[in-house]
């Protein structure tokens, strides 16, 4: 089976493979919500992270991923639900989410009122794992109506409905970011039915895997200058001599697609690292780590193999 093979290949504990199949075979997945079984993009690389996140969706247990942007918490999540052969369902949490997103609103169908369910009620029906995205983006109130259903008492009260239980096989994992605007502190009563994985800086290993996944088609000497270029303004940032603006890998990846569509890779990094800080002093600081790593005359040509 694919996912097995990638596990392996992962060099997942054993044990960890044999408790996900024998999970799989448990729980099969009902037929009207296969096509929500999907592989995703890209697979998720780092071991250690991807062990803790096993282990927890194992026990049972929901799953709050914490960490600056582009870190991979989406695309670890996405690869969990993938792992466990689940449905999953994406529901991103903003100022206005309510309970009616959530649970249900009534609506009125041939002269009836119905309930339509929503992404959480979903997820009870049908052993699906909720991602649930920017968690703290949403009013802790709005939030609070999930209490019964992240602990063990696997519930959802649906208002002027039943009590519905939790289908065994679903699972929810939060994402967040903190310290952005309009993000908010999530209370420690939310948090405590979670556990929590802080999502680690990029190292070496994990940017040339994703690296190599990306663009298999770039010279390996130069993909070695656009990770540099990263984690230069990784250490920067960590040091303190800048802010985090620029550390964006999402930014340096959407930048080198741009490249092997024929852009120049000077221009290209203004607009996937340079142009996102605002502040003039810091830029300078910026482009000066691009210019040591990105000389001004390289082309496409040099960067990706014809
Ligand atoms: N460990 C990783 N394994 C695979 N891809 C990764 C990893 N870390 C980052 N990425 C890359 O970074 C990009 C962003 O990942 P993702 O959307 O999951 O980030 P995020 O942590 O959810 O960010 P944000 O907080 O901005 O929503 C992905 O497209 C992927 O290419
Ligand atoms: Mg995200």
């Amino acid at each position: 089976m694919e996912v097995l093979q990638y596990l392996e290949v992962q060099n997942i504990n054993p044990a960890l493979i044999r408790d996900i199949k024998k999970f799989r075979e448990q729980y099969p997945v009902a037929d009207e919500v296969k096509h929500r079984v999907v592989k995703p993009m890209m697979p998720f690389y780092g071991k250690e992270i991807l062990e803790m996140g096993i282990a927890a969706m194992l026990q049972k247990e929901n799953l709050l991923l914490t960490g600056s942007k582009a870190t991979g918490k989406n695309v670890l999540a996405e690869n969990l639900a993938w792992i466990f052969g689940r449905p999953s369902y994406n529901i991103s949490f903003h100022v206005n989410t309510g309970s009616a997103e959530l649970i249900g609103t009534d609506t009125f169908e041939d002269n009836q009122v119905k309930l339509r369910k929503g992404s959480i009620y979903q997820c009870a029906q049908y052993g699906g794992f909720g991602i649930l995205d920017e968690i703290n983006m949403a009013k802790n109130d709005a939030v609070s109506v999930l209490h019964a259903t992240l602990d063990y008492r696997r519930s959802i009260d649906v208002p002027g409905y039943d009590k519905i239980e939790l289908h065994e096989a679903a699972r929810f994992i939060g994402t967040m970011n903190y310290g952005y605007a309009g993000t908010k502190e999530l209370n420690e009563a939310l948090v405590s039915r979670f556990l929590v994985i802080d999502m680690p800086d990029q190292t070496e290993e994990t940017l040339e895997k994703i690296f190599a996944e990306a663009f298999p088609d770039g010279k390996p000497e130069m993909m070695k200058q656009f990770m540099g270029l990263f984690m230069d303004l990784q250490t920067k940032a960590e040091n303190g001599e800048i802010s985090t603006k620029a550390i964006d890998l999402r930014g340096v990846l959407a930048a080198l697609r741009t490249i092997r569509q024929g852009l120049s890779p000077l221009l290209a990094v203004r607009m996937g690292v340079v142009n996102k800080c605002f502040d003039t002093f810091e830029k300078e600081i910026v482009e000066d780590v691009v210019m040591t790593r990105i000389p001004e005359e390289w082309k496409t040509s040099d960067i990706f193999e014809g």
